[in-house]
């Protein structure tokens, strides 16, 4: 089984990209929301954040139950990435957006603005990156920066990654930001 895992922060383009990487692998590409929506794991509604709550045992069945058959290749995109089974992960790519970028696209969403900062505090910290290489370790998780990209372009870097057998960088919005005296513009408290 190769399953290609396309993860980020919302606003990082997870959705263009997996679908645009999957019609040039021809591989068929599984968003992890519908999924969920499709096997019935969203089960509650957290009226605050207006987003539906998923059921991760639900999901995490689903999940096993997809990537059974070892024979099949598949793209899988969403923001639980960490639920797939390890088994049957071959690359796992963390699409990164400069915070203040982020901050622009995920406002220009119809997002409140409670969202807008959790998300964006979310890809400071690099939650997303931490949690993938928490599941899956350091040598599968590669991290694409798509802040000065398009989508198209970021598969093509996706794809030279998967040729050149070279080794992932870190990508560290935090330090950087620290650096630069900027932290205090996209962290709260
Ligand atoms: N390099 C890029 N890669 C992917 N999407 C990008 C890029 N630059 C800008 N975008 C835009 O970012 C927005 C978020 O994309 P989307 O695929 O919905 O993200 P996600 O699924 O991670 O929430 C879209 O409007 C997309 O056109
Ligand atoms: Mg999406």
């Amino acid at each position: 089984m190769s399953v290609i895992l396309v993860g980020g922060t919302p606003g990082t383009g997870k959705t263009k990209v997996a679908k645009i990487l999957g019609s040039k692998l021809t591989v068929e590409v599984i968003s992890l929301g519908q999924l969920a929506d499709d096997s019935g794991c969203i089960t509650a509604e957290d009226k605050a954040r207006n987003t539906g709550i998923i059921n991760e045992d639900c999901l995490v069945d689903a999940l096993f139950e997809l990537t059974a058959d070892k024979s099949k290749r598949l793209v899988i995109e969403g923001h639980y990435i960490d639920l797939v089974p390890s088994s049957s992960i071959q690359w796992v790519f963390v699409l990164r957006t400069h915070p203040e970028t982020l901050k622009k696209r995920l406002s220009e969403r119809d997002y409140s603005e409670d969202k807008v900062t959790e998300n964006v505090e979310a890809e400071v910290i690099g939650v997303c990156q931490l949690d993938a290489l928490d599941a899956f370790g350091e040598a599968k998780v590669f991290e694409i920066d798509t802040t000065e990209l398009s989508a198209p372009q970021s598969v093509e870097k996706i794809q030279a990654l998967m040729k050149s057998g070279s080794s992932p960088t870190r990508i560290d919005w935090m330090s950087q930001l620290e650096e630069q005296g900027r932290i205090d513009e996209f962290l709260t408290d």
